[in-house]
């Protein structure tokens, strides 16, 4: 049977919740993966130091002893310098929400101004903590991330020693800005690497298949899978992985976010097994991020096999992506 062995997977965007929720999703993450990125929206956000490390704390208490690093996050503020180097040490990189945008972003920011932003920005770019963006403005909703792409401009040119990722790119119009500036890396879903909007909206409506930012034209996903198959060394896997209750997805007003992070792994063996690529997987999971983030995850050996995986119905109440369907590959072991 064929199969395909993966070092050190690494999720650049994950969302683990609190609570009840992150006790139910962080081992699923913690099982495959090395270690991941942690996205701060929480209510409230983590945004002080004490949080950073209280929320650490609980995650490492959901998961099996010492099996996954959380890489903590701080939501995005004008934070002053000094505040920035106490907490330096506890954090891997801040995430910036445009207010409103998306789920739990609310206190997010609400006005570019890249002179009141300079402080905090000069500051991380001095002290080398990346900015991570959710880069979608208020426009129409499927212009709303190539409409951002003056605001990247503005950011890596003022600030060209400021590590910036553009996170969960979905747009021809972000890839290409990966070639333009130095200072510009981006890290990739598995669900865009599938998905257009036809597979959410085109027929039935998929409330699973619904997330912020939207799945675009096909011209967009054959621009993502250009860099991502080819391991572009700017580009990183991030999940996106966003559990909301069934109940929350299945209503009138279906929260944003698909939850794929027990079958990432599996979905992408099969899309780069597609394409004749799966050499190439290892550095959009691992490698990548760790050179783009200068970290080293403890050791981790994930193999997959080419076979059938029925994905689970549900997860204790959270319905993943492609529910009850089969998959080409499943993990078989991890060591
Ligand atoms: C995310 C969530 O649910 O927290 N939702 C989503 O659709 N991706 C928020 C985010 O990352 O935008
Ligand atoms: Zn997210």
């Amino acid at each position: 049977m064929k199969s395909h062995t993966l070092l050190m997977p690494l999720d650049m965007h994950l969302h683990l919740r609190d609570g009840v929720m992150l006790e139910n999703v962080a081992p699923l993450s913690a099982y495959s993966f090395s270690g991941a990125i942690v996205m701060p929206n929480l209510v409230p956000p983590v945004e002080n130091k004490e949080d950073v490390i209280a929320y650490k704390e609980r995650i490492m208490a959901a998961v099996p002893n010492d099996s996954f690093e959380p890489y903590m996050t701080l939501f995005y503020k004008n934070y002053d310098k000094a505040f920035l180097e106490s907490v330096a040490d506890e954090i891997n990189a801040i995430k910036l929400y445009p207010a409103g945008i998306t789920t739990n972003s609310e206190g997010g920011v609400s006005s570019f101004d890249i002179e009141e932003m300079r402080p905090t920005l000069q500051a991380m770019s001095d002290m080398g903590i990346p900015l991570c963006v959710h880069g979608e403005t208020d426009g129409f909703v499927m212009d709303r991330e190539a409409e951002f792409m003056s605001i990247y401009e503005l950011l890596a040119s003022n600030f060209p020693k400021l590590k910036i990722i553009m996170e969960h790119i979905t747009t021809k119009e972000a890839v290409d800005m990966l070639d333009r500036f130095d200072n510009l890396y981006a890290t990739i879903t598995v669900h865009h690497l599938i998905l257009t909007l036809d597979d959410v909206v085109g027929g039935m409506m998929k409330p699973h298949l619904f997330c912020k930012p939207i799945a675009k034209r096909p011209e967009d996903l054959d621009a993502l899978l250009s860099v991502a198959l080819a391991a572009h060394p700017k580009v990183m896997f991030g999940s996106d992985s966003a559990p909301h209750p069934q109940h929350k997805k299945e209503s009138c007003g279906c929260a944003a976010g698909i939850f794929t992070a027990p079958i990432a792994l599996q979905l992408l063996c099969e899309i780069f097994e597609q394409f004749d690529k799966l050499d190439n997987l290892q550095a959009f999971v691992s490698d990548n991020a760790q050179s783009i983030y200068g970290i080293c995850p403890e050791f981790k050996e994930v193999t997959l096999e080419h076979r059938p995986f029925t994905v689970p119905s549900d997860y204790n109440g959270v319905v993943p992506m492609y529910a009850g369907e089969t998959l080409s590959w499943a993990i078989e072991s991890v060591d």
